[in-house]
């Protein structure tokens, strides 16, 4: 939903509820970046890339509403200006993205950002069938990159992005926020000191997204590469790795394939783990999300990542945080440390493992049968 366009009233209201949801600067971001949509800068042409160095090394493809409330955002924050260069399809949004966080120029030109001798990394957070072309495309000339979710619309694009990080020992970080953040790392973390196969189950009501929007053409992959891609990648790394494969992919389906669904995984080790996607009317607080976890000793219960209970025999962890925290703020910073500390970047086998899963989920649910998918071998 455009909230530019509601009534004032309602309007007061969405500002008043994200307030006390994400506090009052993230939610100001937010209501910037929608407007950040909508400027225009009438009569203007891209600026040329800088000879030399600026000091600034850092290169953004795709300016839209979360790379300018995200990405640009945090590396901002943390490190200053140090974004040098910005594209978008629109030059209004590269201009509107560049002013707000001084980036040296704006371009509607990939290859000039790709191109760039003084950009040694690179987020992409651009529609998504352009996310794997661009990344194949600054591993090559030896840049770190952050590839938003999905990392990839089909298998030929995975096949050929995990061979050029194997040629070219890609620095490569996935996108997916909700591993990073705080109880995404603490149920994890409890979930591993349990032994035994576990119980996993998403119950997830995604945002009503406009039957015209962009995610829902035909080469973008709808919504299961767009949103379920989440809870996808998120389930498969709360499985330990030597336990994950063969998973069985069940789907459910009702009358389209990636919005009111549900798709349950066997794993390797017997853990079940299932994602009920519900999209139906608008949910005014945003994506809703509830996880029901059971391995071994530990009852886990998540809520909207702001609340969660670890019920171990007789002793209750809670935790209750004062916001939401997806982990955005940490998957974002954790790619720009990707230039210095190898632990950062994701290893290939889990670009395929966690790419596959996703693709292999969509045609499981475009064409209503079970499939059974093999781990990454690395010949
Ligand atoms: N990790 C998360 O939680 C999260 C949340 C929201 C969006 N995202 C991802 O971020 C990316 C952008 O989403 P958004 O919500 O900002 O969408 P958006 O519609 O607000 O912005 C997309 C931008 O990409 C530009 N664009 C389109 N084609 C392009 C191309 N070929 N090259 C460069 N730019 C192009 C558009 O002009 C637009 O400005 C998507 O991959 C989306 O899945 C991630």
């Amino acid at each position: 939903m455009d909230y530019t366009q509601q009534k004032i009233r309602v309007k007061i209201q969405k500002v008043v509820r994200y307030v006390r949801l994400f506090g009052l600067i993230r939610t100001l971001t937010k209501v910037q970046a929608h407007y950040h949509m909508k400027k225009e800068f009438v009569g203007r042409q891209s600026l040329p890339v800088p000879s030399g160095p600026t000091g600034k090394h850092v290169g953004i493809l795709g300016c839209g509403k979360f790379a300018y409330a995200n990405v640009a955002y945090y590396v901002h924050k943390k490190y200053g200006s140090v974004i040098r260069g910005v594209m978008d399809t629109d030059l209004n949004k590269a201009i509107s993205l560049a002013q707000r966080y001084r980036a040296d120029y704006y371009t509607t030109s990939a290859e000039e950002v790709i191109n760039d001798p003084h950009i040694d990394l690179i987020y992409i957070v651009s529609n998504h069938a352009s996310h794997a072309e661009y990344a194949i495309a600054a591993i090559r000339l030896g840049k770190a990159v952050h590839i938003e979710k999905p990392h990839v619309v089909n298998e030929d694009q995975l096949i050929r992005l995990c061979a050029a990080i194997r040629e070219h020992n890609g620095r490569v970080r996935l996108g997916f926020n909700r591993p990073e953040s705080a109880l995404g790392l603490l149920l994890k973390q409890y979930l591993d000191a349990q032994s035994g196969s576990s119980m996993i189950n998403w119950f997830v009501a995604g945002h009503a997204i406009e039957a015209d929007h962009w995610y829902f053409a035909e080469e973008e992959g709808g919504r299961i590469l767009g949103n379920l891609c989440h809870w996808i990648d998120f389930t498969l790394r709360l499985i330990p790795a030597q336990n994950r494969f063969p998973i069985q992919i069940i789907p459910t389906r009702s009358r389209q394939s990636d919005c009111d669904i549900s798709v349950s995984y066997v794993f390797g080790d017997g853990s079940i783990g299932i994602i009920t996607f519900s999209a139906k009317g608008h949910t005014f607080e945003g994506v809703r999300e509830t996880l029901n976890a059971h391995k071994g000793n530990l009852l886990a219960n998540l809520s909207d990542f702001s609340e969660l209970r670890l019920d171990i025999n007789s002793t209750v962890v809670r935790r209750r945080l004062r916001f939401r925290n997806h982990g955005h703020k940490q998957s974002v910073l954790k790619s720009y440390l990707m230039q210095t500390d190898e632990s950062k970047r994701d290893s290939v086998a889990m670009i395929w493992e966690s790419g596959y899963l996703i693709l292999k989920t969509k045609e499981a649910l475009d064409t209503s049968t079970i499939i059974s998918v093999a781990g990454f071998r690395d010949s």
